[in-house]
């Protein structure tokens, strides 16, 4: 029987996050095994805030490296970047005649964008969710591991299909969102103000890339409050926030410590968060290591995204075929 498929990306823009490790990448790497993957870094899509050009092959090459350093391992995924497949801008082309101006409008990210850079509000941040659809429907993908920030993007790429298809006749699969554990579709920034972030709050997001020290620091600093003052009291999302980190970085009996002693009303936050700090080290360093490392290899990085188009563009071009026929682009 062949594998489902399954799709996904990271923008290149920025150091990537606890938030993308648990919301995404994990999910890629327990794919790998039992899927037909396609993951990719987003390279276009990073263009919508105009990156300094010197900047671009590092931000990709970083994004790989980050990837494979977490357990992706090319030889069994299509790890590639968006520019390498031409076929992607193509469909992306196809796709904008089937969406609506007004609906792009409305999207939530956009109208976001709208307001906090309204001195750049480009063609290519209202067309984002349809270069995204194009990202997914080229591989004609069943399944697409994202956090809880995407899901309205996916929920567009369905519609777009679905209009393709109700157009042109049955090609494309709905696409569904895919992950092992709800718990961490959202980590939070750790001032609790949001969803850690690439591009914003800083020292509020833990970089794959940050140091024991910088994580240990940044930890620290993170949100508490009092304590609760009635036992069994609900946490605020800052604070379960931070048992949702040690529950994915510390031993399981560290958290029942600490989880009883919130239950009790006798937590000293400060103690909490100096164990999560330390277990956090632990577990970011390897990946840090390992990324520093497969950075230093710019032939290997080159060879893989090299493999990695080859793969991608064999799956992309049979879709654009079909795509291009059933539109009516048959001329020869
Ligand atoms: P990006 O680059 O912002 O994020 C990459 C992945 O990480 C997830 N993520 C999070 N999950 C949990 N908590 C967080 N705080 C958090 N922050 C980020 C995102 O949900 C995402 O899965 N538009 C996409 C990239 C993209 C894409 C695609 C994804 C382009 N084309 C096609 C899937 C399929 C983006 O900007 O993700």
């Amino acid at each position: 029987m062949s594998k489902e498929i399954v799709v996904s990306g990271i923008r290149s823009t920025g150091h990537l996050h606890l938030g993308n490790y648990f919301g995404a990448i994990q999910n890629y790497v327990l794919m790998q095994e039992n899927y037909d993957c396609y993951f990719f870094v987003a390279d276009y899509h990073s263009l919508t805030t105009h990156p300094d050009p010197k900047d671009l092959k590092a931000n990709v090459f970083r994004v790989v490296a980050e990837n494979i350093a977490s357990g992706l391992n090319p030889d069994k995924v299509a790890l590639y970047a968006q520019s390498d497949v031409p076929e992607i801008p193509e469909l992306y082309l196809m796709l904008n005649m089937l969406a609506y101006v007004g609906e792009l409008e409305k999207v939530p990210t956009f109208k976001e964008k709208v307001r906090t850079q309204p001195e750049n509000v480009n063609a290519g941040l209202l067309t984002y969710p349809v270069l995204m659809a194009a990202d997914i429907l080229i591989h004609r993908a069943v399944k697409v591991p994202v956090g809880k920030d995407q899901e309205q993007h996916l929920e567009m790429a369905r519609n777009f299909a679905v209009r393709f298809n109700n157009r042109y006749g049955n090609f494309f699969p709905e696409p569904q969102v895919f992950r092992f554990n709800n718990d961490t579709v959202k980590i939070m920034s750790l001032d609790g103000s949001g969803k850690m972030s690439k591009s914003e709050n800083e020292n509020n997001t833990i970089y794959l890339s940050d140091s024991d020290d910088t994580i240990r620091k940044k930890i620290m600093k993170a949100k508490t409050d009092a304590g609760p003052i009635a036992p069994n009291t609900e946490m605020p999302d800052y604070i379960q926030n931070l048992f949702l980190l040690m529950h994915l970085a510390s031993r399981k009996e560290i958290v029942d410590i600490y989880r009883s002693q919130y239950n009790n009303c006798n937590i000293r936050y400060g103690d909490m968060k100096k164990q999560l700090a330390e277990d956090m080290a632990a577990f970011v360093r390897p990946i840090r290591e390992h990324a520093t490392e497969l950075q230093k290899d710019e032939t290997t990085l080159r060879m893989i995204l090299k493999e990695g188009a080859e793969k991608a563009r064999a799956s992309a071009s049979v879709t654009i075929e079909g795509a291009r026929k059933l539109i009516g682009i048959n001329y020869y």
